[in-house]
């Protein structure tokens, strides 16, 4: 079997990070998204992957390189405009041939793995698989209806007046037959060529689509409470492990993982928590949930449940919560009088400030 990740897409809801860098990429535990599929995939027994790119190719495929340290082989498939996943299918074609294939998209992150449902796919005679899950808004997802011996009866993509809460999570698998239908679909009201509208044409012309209905997490990365929530379910699954430097007044409670090159002074971490490289926490306590990625300072502060991204400098006596900070950034108090707030913010960033009133 074949490996198809998509990684291409503008990532609008997580913009300003999304400006600079792929939304793929953010670290989730640590560790981008995408390296997280490119592993699900590879323990899954797959390595021979596609990765269709955007806009933020280049970046992609500096970050992923050939997959050789994965021991796996990505090959590149440009995508020139996001129109759709099953459009991300049709372009893929010369890749995948006549194999079976996993298509995954590359921001979504779920409990377990895969392997065992790419084992059934791979024995099987089936023509798609799709994995489904109960959600509480399946307005925002692709909904399926199932009959009463669990068979897929309908697909709708995003319907006002959701069928069922049965969700399709971005994990899929097909034969070669799935060509027609990308080749037979029109595109979507949002212009795009649906994967949703794909499975229901091999749904109608008689192949065999098998559902799988997921009891564990499933979480795509799409918005910064997304973030938030996979980086607490992922630190949660964590072995504890200190591979850097804790002097004797530091405190680690819980699980904590401490990476190469790390160093907690005179401070309180208090797990599920990930402290990066060479990052530096000085006097300040780092709450549950919350991951420092590499070269960061965190001096005389408090920060809970939060994904702090690289060479970030906060050095602040408030205390920081539900927060998702991108790529050098500094946050630090101002020594000069008015008592005022100080910011130099990117285009479309959020600030949560106390109002004085309350
Ligand atoms: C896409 C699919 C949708 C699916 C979702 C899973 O939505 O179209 O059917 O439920 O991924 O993340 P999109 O992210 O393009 O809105």
């Amino acid at each position: 079997m074949k490996g198809l990740i998509l990684s291409g897409g503008r990532g609008t809801r997580l913009r300003p990070i999304t400006y600079t860098s792929a939304k793929q990429l953010v670290p989730i535990a640590n560790k981008p998204v995408l390296f997280r599929v490119v592993e699900t995939l590879v323990e899954a027994g797959i390595t021979d992957l596609g990765i269709v790119v955007g806009d933020t190719a280049a970046e992609i495929k500096t970050a992923v390189g050939d997959g050789a340290r994965w021991g796996a082989q990505v090959t590149y498939i440009p995508q020139p405009d996001p129109l759709g996943l099953a459009h991300a299918v049709k372009i893929s074609e010369d890749f995948l041939g006549t194999d079976r294939f996993v298509m995954f998209l590359g921001d979504n992150v779920i409990e377990r793995g895969i392997a065992q449902l790419a084992r059934q796919f791979a024995q099987s005679d089936w023509n798609a698989q799709i994995v489904l899950t109960r959600v509480q808004h399946p307005e925002q997802f692709g909904v399926a209806v199932l009959d009463e011996e669990g068979r897929v009866v309908r697909l709708v993509e995003k319907p006002r007046e959701p069928p069922s809460d049965l969700a399709l999570v971005g994990i899929y698998m097909f034969d070669h037959n799935v060509f027609e239908a990308v080749h037979a679909i029109q595109p979507s009201w949002r212009n795009e060529l649906e994967i949703t509208d794909a499975i229901q044409y091999l749904v109608e012309h008689g192949y065999q689509v098998y559902p799988y209905v997921h009891e564990g997490w499933w979480i795509d990365t799409g918005k910064m409470e997304d973030m938030l929530d996979a980086n607490r379910l992922v630190l949660e699954e964590l072995e504890p492990r200190v591979a850097g430097y804790v002097d004797t007044s530091s405190q680690l409670c819980g699980k904590v993982v401490i990476e190469a090159g790390a160093e907690i002074i005179n401070s309180t971490i208090r797990g599920p928590v990930i402290i990066g490289e060479q990052t530096r926490i000085v006097n300040s306590f780092v709450g549950p949930f919350t991951s420092i990625y590499h070269h960061c300072e965190i001096i005389d502060s408090e920060i809970e449940h939060c994904i702090v991204l690289e060479n970030c400098h906060i050095e602040i006596d408030q205390r920081i919560e539900n927060s998702l900070i991108g790529r050098n950034v500094e946050i630090s108090r101002s020594p000069l009088k008015p008592r005022a707030l100080n910011f130099m913010l990117g285009d479309y960033s959020k600030v949560g400030v106390l109002s004085n009133s309350r």
